[in-house]
């Protein structure tokens, strides 16, 4: 798989790929991840990319040239399953999202930034519109960190036992049951004696129940 994201912030990008699963999953060969700075795309020397809104009003707006240069310049030499753009006002983002991203060849992800980008792109380049939640963000860097740590780490072989994937919360519509580690009293506080008992089958109903418990007490609205 191979994601490409595009920002005017890059660093803040780089740092957050360099490490631990995400790194790992790149450096065996299952995902690569290129961010592409904005400012590359620019036409002039000030490498600028936003511009006063046409009709006034406070904040920038991303300029429809430097996106739509590099934008063209990538679908030039692979062909894409979506370019997503990162916006509060897009689909709330969930773990189903994630499962079928997870499974496209590549994705363009492209970071909104001051009051948002020309609306021509939207109309014109975009697929996909995302949001992680209803709370509005300096810009779309983090909201595209998030996604794509949620995509990369469904893709077969990322995790190190693929079942993990698979009992994450959300993954059924149900949260994940409660875990423990040793040891197994900490100062009189006990692991449930079920979990020491080896019995498999024992076990697994007891995660069910746990897990229709919790999802019945927090988030109800999932079992709707
Ligand atoms: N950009 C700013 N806020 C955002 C949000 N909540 N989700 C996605 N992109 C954003």
């Amino acid at each position: 798989m191979r994601i490409d994201i595009i920002t005017c912030l890059p660093r803040l990008l780089d740092s957050f790929f360099a490490h631990s699963i995400l790194k790992r999953a790149q450096d065996a060969g299952h995902v690569e991840v290129q961010v592409h700075d904005l400012r590359d795309y620019s036409s002039n020397k000030q490498r600028q990319v936003d511009d006063y809104a046409f009709g006034g009003g406070a904040g920038m707006v991303l300029m429809i040239e430097p996106i739509a240069k590099c934008i063209r310049k990538l679908q030039a030499e692979r062909t894409y399953d979506e370019v997503i753009y990162m916006t509060p006002d897009g689909q709330r983002f969930e773990q189903k999202t994630a499962n079928r991203l997870s499974m496209t060849e590549n994705l363009i992800i492209l970071c909104g930034h001051y009051k948002g980008v020309d609306e021509r792109l939207r109309e014109h380049f975009i697929t996909k519109e995302i949001s992680i939640g209803d709370y509005v963000l300096s810009g779309g860097e983090l909201a595209a960190c998030v996604i794509a740590d949620s995509i990369i780490r469904l893709i077969p072989g990322v995790l190190n036992d693929e079942t993990s994937a698979l009992t994450d919360s959300f993954q059924d519509n149900l949260l994940a049951p409660p875990v423990y580690t040793r040891p197994a009293d900490f100062e009189g506080w006990k692991v449930p004696d079920i979990l020491l008992s080896g019995h498999d089958a024992k076990i697994s109903d007891w995660r069910f129940q746990q897990s229709l418990e919790r999802t019945r007490t927090r988030r109800p609205d999932l079992l709707d």
